[in-house]
């Protein structure tokens, strides 16, 4: 099991949408995720659409006539994703515990009963470091440290250093940090000089992934639900589902592909998609035949249909290895896995003559392909290959 804290005192720099989309795209995996709400503003419960009146307030604080254990509030939100509400009264404790001695243990004694019933436990910090924020470092074994590219949210970064070292010093508990960066702009040139700066202030502590803007990752949040579940197919979803792979990889934990079959055009789908209008088929006799201009048409797609198409990547170190598109919407399943032979990986896919843009996903890291020069900047900030069908 492992316990992974999402936490800058900085708000709005990404960390419940980090908590939420990170704990679904892991519980996608295949891992029995928990995410423990720890805010006393409740956002990640509240952007999960769970209604409770309970919280760890009901499992901290001495003073509440419902005292519960953790089991008792868990409350189911998918498949392998659990999570711990918050509420108003989580805010309360810092006061209450204010003299007990080993008040930043608390956490690690409740996180202690449900041991071993989950693969990761993440934990949603509020955007201060008090005695909650302490209480979740001290129970984890990493820290994640969302950072927009802006220069505040930078400084947060320091002072959250400084308490992981207190804690590894005082409290003889060392925990791994990693910074996030989230919410990059690929519009605008300033993303890119922080960027540099991160890399080298950071250098060693930043995950691979970069979350890109994306509204999608708000609206899902307004409608009550992980980004994943709104639109499987957007960057948000990508950034995180590359999130979930890195450090699935680096434990080394299998990655489960999606299960979606690929809808790659198919003869059958372009011979549905050139039928009649729906309203004429109904009323069409059962022996209905296509037109003549109907047919032909039908005989010029299939027969530009499916040129067989290799991609091919040398990549000797590699364990695993996707390439995806615009052929396939950039969707990411076992269709886009390539085959590996003493470090050349190849996929064959038949596609329509056309111009596809496309990346390789290596070790759960998406790149461009490095033998082909024919290539663009998208509007994300990163490479995409370009390949041309010929018919
Ligand atoms: N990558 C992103 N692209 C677009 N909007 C985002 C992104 N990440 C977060 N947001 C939005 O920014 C706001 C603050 O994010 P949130 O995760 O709640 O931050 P925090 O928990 O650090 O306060 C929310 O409205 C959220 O939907
Ligand atoms: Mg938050």
């Amino acid at each position: 099991m492992k316990i992974i804290s999402i936490a800058n005192q900085k708000g709005g720099c990404g960390k419940t949408t980090t908590a939420i989309n990170l704990a679904s795209t892991l519980s996608f995996n295949g891992q029995k995720t928990l995410l423990i709400d720890l805010d006393p503003q409740a956002h990640a419960t509240l952007g999960l659409n769970v209604e409770d009146q309970n919280s760890l307030y009901n499992c901290i604080s001495k003073l509440t006539p419902h005292k519960l254990k953790i089991k008792d509030i868990i409350k189911p939100v998918g498949k392998s994703f659990d999570i711990v509400p918050s509420n108003v009264l989580v805010g309360t404790l810092e006061q209450e515990l204010a003299d007990e001695i080993g008040r930043e243990l608390k956490l690690v004694e409740i996180i202690d009963e449900i041991k071993g019933l989950y693969d990761y436990i993440l934990i949603d910090c509020p955007p201060s470091l008090g005695f909650l924020t302490v209480n979740s470092i001290r129970a984890s074994d990493e820290l994640i440290i969302p950072v927009e590219t802006s220069r505040f949210s930078m400084q947060g970064v320091d002072h959250l250093m400084d308490i992981t070292n207190l804690i590894r010093e005082r409290l003889g508990h060392p925990v791994k940090p990693k910074v996030l960066i989230t919410m990059f702009d690929s519009r605008l040139r300033h993303s890119f000089t922080m960027l540099n700066k991160m890399k080298e202030k950071f250098s060693g502590m930043l995950f691979d992934t970069i979350v890109h803007v994306n509204v999608k990752l708000k609206e899902a949040a307004v409608m009550g639900e992980a980004v994943i579940r709104y639109d499987k197919y957007c960057r948000g979803s990508k950034d995180y589902l590359s999130l979930a792979r890195e450090i699935l990889t680096a434990d080394r934990q299998p990655i489960v592909p999606e299960v979606k079959v690929t809808s790659m055009p198919t003869v059958a789908a372009v011979l549905e998609a050139l039928q009649e209008p729906k309203e004429v088929q109904a009323s069409a006799p059962a022996s209905y035949q296509p037109s003549e201009r109907m047919q032909e048409l039908i005989q010029k797609e299939t027969q530009e249909l499916l040129k067989a198409t290799t991609f091919s990547l040398a990549a000797p170190e590699a364990k695993s290895v996707y390439v995806t598109g615009s052929f396939n919407d950039w969707s990411l399943d076992e269709n886009c896995r390539m085959a590996g032979q003493d470090g050349l990986w190849t996929l064959k896919v038949s596609l329509k003559p056309g111009t596809y843009k496309y990346q390789f996903i290596v070790d759960g890291k998406w790149q461009e392909d490095p033998a082909n020069a024919n290539m663009e900047r998208n509007s994300f900030g990163d490479i995409n290959s370009l390949i041309e069908v010929k018919a």
